[in-house]
């Protein structure tokens, strides 16, 4: 569900989101080596790499790699020294991922940590804080994800979290699917967030986004 129709988002994907011989191939290759086909749109990857180039990370965090196409996507918008930190639960997704990057030429700039991202998280924290954070795994998780994001992020970073609508699932109130109410209950958390700015970005599955204010 998007709030404008095909041939607009095709016009966005065309105009600013093509992907070079790159990125389709890993997309390509995502769907070949028999991964999940639910990497994020072009225009969802170029979205990311926006909000990278403007908050400039010395490090951003991505929750959920699978096979690298966001990853990509964000590890080319860093700027000169930034740094990728990107969390997967399955040691094969983290291999395929691991080539891909290389494939991108961005294996330098981006590190992979394999197994929960929960504990992964907590180990992260003192090397924190952190700039910028894309969260994009198990639904079920998103509230514990945000809780750790906000504790985690410095003023002025951004937080952005993928599967915002969850196809349109979200609207509908019967609909007591676990991950629907954990992406229920984190669009509701980061709108009522006074120390956040936020929306969703309405291309694709929509992409909740928040900039974090001082205290
Ligand atoms: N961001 C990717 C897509 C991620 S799909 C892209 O757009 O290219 C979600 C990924 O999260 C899957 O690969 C899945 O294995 C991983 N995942 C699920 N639960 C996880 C957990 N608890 N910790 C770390 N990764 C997890
Ligand atoms: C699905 C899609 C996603 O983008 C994701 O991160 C997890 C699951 C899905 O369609 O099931
Ligand atoms: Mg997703």
């Amino acid at each position: 569900m998007t709030t404008y129709g095909d041939a607009l988002s095709a016009f966005i994907t065309q105009t600013f989101a093509s992907e070079d011989d790159t990125l389709a191939r890993i997309r390509e290759q995502v769907q070949a080596r028999g991964l999940p086909t639910i990497t994020v749109k072009p225009e969802e990857g170029r979205f990311l790499q926006v909000l990278v180039a403007a908050c400039r990370p010395k490090v951003a965090i991505e929750i959920g790699t699978l096979g690298g196409y966001s990853g990509t996507w964000i590890a080319r918008g860093l700027p000169a020294g930034g740094r990728l930190i990107t969390l997967e639960l399955d040691p094969m997704r983290a291999e395929i991922a691991r080539e891909h990057f290389r494939l991108a030429g961005v294996e330098d700039r981006v590190e992979i940590r394999v197994g929960n991202a929960h504990n992964l998280l907590l180990e992260l924290s003192d090397n924190g804080p952190f700039d910028f954070v894309f969260i994009d795994a198990e639904k079920e998780g998103n509230p514990a994800y945000l809780e750790w994001t906000l504790d985690h992020l410095r003023p002025g970073g951004v937080l952005a979290v993928h599967n915002a609508f969850r196809k349109g699932a979200i609207l509908d109130l019967d609909n007591r699917d676990p991950a629907v109410l954990a992406t229920r209950e984190l669009n509701q958390r980061v709108a009522e967030n006074p120390r956040l700015i936020s929306t969703i970005f309405p291309a694709g599955d929509g992409m909740t986004i928040g900039v974090l204010q001082e205290q």
